[in-house]
């Protein structure tokens, strides 16, 4: 599939569920979360069947989001069919990393279930390695488990493990450093997102908006100049550099300042309400729940994907005031 921009979309991410065990800050509001009915939630025959089609227009790796994926009833029995799919040659999972080493049955930890079903990568999001400051970004006291989390991926032996930290001034900038040496000691790689206007608008600004750019300052005064490594490319847009006299990687997502940011996009995204977006950075969405439960054909649904591909816009609207209807937790981030 390729858009009027000469985007060619490869990469899907799902999101399973609007729900979730922690309440994020920058993803969620704090007050009661309405959560979307059952019946409004894609199904995972559905969700399974809409994953084939888009591996038969081309996609080839697909993320499983939320929400927190986790949390899903029976999230297994999904992931377990997805590898399956012929085309796909690489699953991922994006978790806040609270339930990867719970034990879903003696001896096996919810991590090495997922990387026997044949998820290749996780993502685990972590802000920062102090509980209290943990405590107050994700409203929930879950950061032993989240560290347990990270170590049962580890003992899993996934290809790919990633941390993702989102940049948050005021409230995370001195875990920086402390980040990078955990992973540095763990051997994973680090990402600094850029926070996006993706939630309650009063989530983001100037006071606490902390750019990509400030962040390497940052890192760099510690370690000396980054090293950029322009052939490194996991999915996603993310830009890595080596820390010098070392082998560590660490990657920056500048959603906000990066303006070269939209030009690779590979992206398509699924919700767990059964809407196709081209851009998560863009209001548009296209409702391929109707059809499907319509009894569309597959025909029918991959023509819907060809069409939504086709809007995909040039680049995201974050920077002109995007106000959106819809939280992270809702899209999937
Ligand atoms: C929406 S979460 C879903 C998966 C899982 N619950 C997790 O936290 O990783 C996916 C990613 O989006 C990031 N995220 C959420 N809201 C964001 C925002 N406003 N700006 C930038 N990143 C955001 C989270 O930090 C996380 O890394
Ligand atoms: S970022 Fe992930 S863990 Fe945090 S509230 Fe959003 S979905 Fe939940």
């Amino acid at each position: 599939m390729q858009d009027r921009y000469g985007h060619r979309i490869s990469y899907l991410r799902v999101s399973i569920t609007d729900r979730c065990n922690e309440r994020c800050t920058y993803c969620m509001p704090h007050e009661l979360q309405e959560w979307l009915p059952r019946e409004d939630i894609l199904t995972y025959e559905e969700t399974h069947r809409l994953i084939r089609i888009s591996a038969e227009l081309g996609v080839s790796k697909v993320r499983i989001t939320g929400g927190e994926p986790l949390t899903r009833r029976g999230v297994m029995d999904l992931i377990r069919e997805i590898p399956k799919i012929p085309g796909l040659h690489d699953v991922g999972l994006s978790t806040n990393g609270t339930l990867l080493a719970r034990e879903v049955e003696p001896g096996t930890t919810m991590a090495r279930a997922l990387r026997s079903a044949g998820v290749r990568s996780v993502n685990v999001s972590l802000d920062t390695l102090d509980r209290h400051i943990y405590s107050k970004i994700t409203g929930r006291d879950f950061h032993a488990q989240v560290i347990d989390g990270i170590d049962a991926a580890i003992a899993a032996g996934f290809d790919q493990i990633k941390l993702n930290t989102v940049l948050m001034r005021d409230r995370n900038e001195d875990q920086l450093i402390p980040l990078i040496e955990f992973a540095a000691a763990r051997n994973l790689i680090l990402r600094f997102i850029e926070m996006m206007p993706v939630s309650t608008t009063e989530v983001l600004d100037e006071e606490n908006f902390m750019s990509i750019l400030a962040a390497k300052r940052m890192i760099e005064s510690r370690y000396g100049s980054l090293i950029l490594e322009p052939e490194f490319r996991t999915n996603g847009p993310a830009t890595y550099y080596q820390i010098p006299g070392r082998r560590q990687r660490i990657g920056f997502i500048g959603a906000m300042t990066n303006m070269h940011f939209c030009e690779s996009c590979n992206k398509l995204r699924l919700t767990c309400d059964g809407k196709l977006r081209p851009c998560l950075g863009s209001y548009l969405e296209f409702d391929i729940m109707k059809p499907l439960r319509a009894g569309a054909s597959d025909e029918q649904l991959r023509q819907f994907f060809l069409d939504v591909v086709d809007r995909k816009p040039e680049q995201h609207d974050f920077r002109n005031n995007y106000q959106p209807g819809r939280k992270m937790i809702a899209i999937g981030g």
